[in-house]
């Protein structure tokens, strides 16, 4: 563990940005790291999370990580192609990952360490990969069939495998940032949105939306990164530190993420606002069939090599 805080020195703040609600498998993760890190420095830094885009929203928080404006981002991995990193977008492949094992298997290995290992000359250190879930679709009209999403305006994140979905699904994607998507649902200005259950509890999208079909056809989750200046130029024992406050945080973050979500669907379903719709085994294969041809498409996009491993991984897992 870290040495401790010098004699009457000031911790070193480190601002943690991210546009998620703190009661989010991503927000209470960060207070846990928040948490760890301050006591496995013995106080030398002072974590400052600072949750729901209240710092800044998702194009500018990658601009002030770089820029050094802020120390930690935890971006979806849908968020990052605007980097130049493009091969994240796997993770937005419908239908890739049979289960968190299968994603696990991915996130928590050698590959998933090889992709963290892309951000290095963006100016980037990744240092963990963490847990939302598997997202569903709303809309105003149910979604049992990919025929239902003919002509709808569905928000996505800002990835093109996203939007290669939506256009397969026969809707119109637009990427709209997180902060903005209740009042893009509420004025009109989308018809419908896929989110975890998590994110579409706390960002109150119930409100809005009719229908919701639980469908699980992709993966939302998060890279963890810092500044790579600030974490290179780190006392060693100050890192030390972290990184073990990082390694354990990760843990929390991966062992909650799935019983948040299930609480929050089962939340929204006793609230009654939105009418919930299971996938019937048909409708599944309907689902699949129409999304099966993103992930050719967008292979060379991603990298046929990621993709390749990616597939090789999962189905070892499987
Ligand atoms: C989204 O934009 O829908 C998500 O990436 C938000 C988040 O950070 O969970």
């Amino acid at each position: 563990m870290a040495q401790g805080n010098l004699a009457g020195a000031a911790p070193l703040v480190i601002k943690f940005s991210h546009v998620a609600a703190p009661d989010t498998p991503k927000g209470k993760a960060a207070l846990k790291f928040e948490e760890l890190a301050e006591r496995y420095s013995n106080g030398g830094v002072d974590v400052q999370v600072y949750p729901n885009s209240q710092l800044y929203k998702d194009k500018e928080e990658l601009d002030a990580l770089q820029l050094g404006a802020v120390q930690m981002l935890a971006p979806s991995l849908a968020k990052f192609a605007p980097l130049g990193v493009q091969d994240f977008e796997v993770f937005d492949l419908p239908f890739i990952f049979p289960n968190y094992d299968a994603l696990h298997a991915v996130t928590q290995g050698d590959l998933g360490r090889a992709m963290l290992a892309k951000l290095q000359d963006k100016g980037i250190t990744g240092l963990a990969f963490w847990d939302n879930g598997f997202k569903i679709m709303s809309a105003n009209r149910p979604l049992y069939l990919p025929k239902d999403f003919i002509g709808l305006q569905m928000r996505v994140q800002s990835s093109r495998v996203s939007e290669a979905q939506m256009i397969a699904l026969g809707a119109v994607p637009q990427a709209i940032a997180f902060s903005e998507v209740y009042q893009a649902l509420q004025t009109g200005v989308v018809d419908g949105a896929e989110n975890t259950p998590s994110n579409m509890a706390t960002q109150r999208i119930t409100q809005v939306q009719k229908y919701a079909t639980v469908s699980n056809h992709g993966y939302l989750g998060y890279a963890v990164i810092v500044n790579q200046k600030f974490w290179d130029d780190l006392p060693a024992d100050l890192r030390a530190a972290l990184e073990q406050a990082m390694a354990e945080a990760t843990v929390y973050a991966n062992g909650i993420a799935k019983g948040e979500n299930e609480a929050a669907l089962q939340r929204m379903k006793a609230e009654g606002l939105t009418t919930f719709h299971d996938l019937t085994p048909d409708e599944l294969t309907a689902w699949k069939a129409a999304l099966a041809p993103v992930a050719d498409a967008m292979a060379p996009r991603i990298g046929v090599e990621t993709l390749a491993a990616v597939r090789a991984a999962t189905a070892a897992a499987d």
